[in-house]
């Protein structure tokens, strides 16, 4: 086995161990208002659920590795304190792909991928009406790994309300194989979760038999 030493690595080195090994990872699309009132909305792999009531979700954008800035979407969250999570499907995945460009600030990255804006319920950001499901999110926290190129900055947000398509919903659960989710791998990889397994989850008394 070879071993590496994260804290002497250069940041490409320890991006590259964190895209290839964790995988496949779901991917945050998430909308906010830029400080004009335009839109903005950009992809996030580094995703993950936190808390279920609370309900709490958590996603990380890194500072710009080009020019050292903070993304538009933090400086969004830290201003307006709101956003909306959507997610991506097969059939939206180009659209949300074309929203990763990275356009100068106060750009509609609505109006340049072709996803279509839809009010949201409770806070200001638009939802994607192409993705079957939005979280509003309420700002919790924000803590910033630093602020050289590559740090990570941790935003967890407050679902307020959830909004489900019934086309994607039954009996209280979202069906996979309907919801068609996607997930990125390293580099340009995506996935698609076209291949559902099941496995029963053992109690202790059937391991223990
Ligand atoms: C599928 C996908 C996932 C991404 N995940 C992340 C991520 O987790 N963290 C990050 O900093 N950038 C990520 N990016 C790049 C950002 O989406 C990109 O920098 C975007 O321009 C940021 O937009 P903003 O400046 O409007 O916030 C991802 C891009 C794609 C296509």
């Amino acid at each position: 086995m070879l071993s590496f030493d994260a804290l002497e690595n250069a940041f490409g080195d320890n991006y590259k161990f964190i895209i290839g090994s964790i995988l496949p990872r779901p991917i945050a699309v998430v909308s906010t208002k830029n400080e004009d009132g335009s839109n903005n909305v950009a992809p996030f792999s580094f995703f993950t659920g936190v808390s279920a009531k609370p309900m709490i979700i958590a996603f990380c954008p890194l500072i710009r590795t080009a020019t050292g800035e903070k993304k538009d979407t933090v400086i969004n969250i830290e201003r307006e304190k709101e956003f909306v999570i959507n997610f991506v499907t097969e059939d939206n995945a180009d659209l949300v792909n074309a929203t990763s460009a990275e356009l100068p600030y106060g750009e509609d990255e609505f109006k340049h991928s072709g996803l279509t804006p839809i009010d949201s319920e409770v806070v200001k950001a638009m939802r994607v009406k192409e993705s079957p499901i939005h979280f509003e999110c309420k700002l919790r926290d924000i803590i910033s790994y630093g602020d050289q190129p590559g740090a990570g900055t941790l935003i967890t947000g407050e679902v307020v309300r959830i909004h489900v398509d019934e086309k994607i919903y039954d009996s209280g659960r979202i069906i996979t194989q309907e919801f068609k989710p996607m997930g990125r791998g390293a580099g340009n990889d995506w996935f698609k979760t076209d291949s559902v397994v099941e496995k029963q989850r053992l109690m202790k008394a059937q391991i223990q038999k």
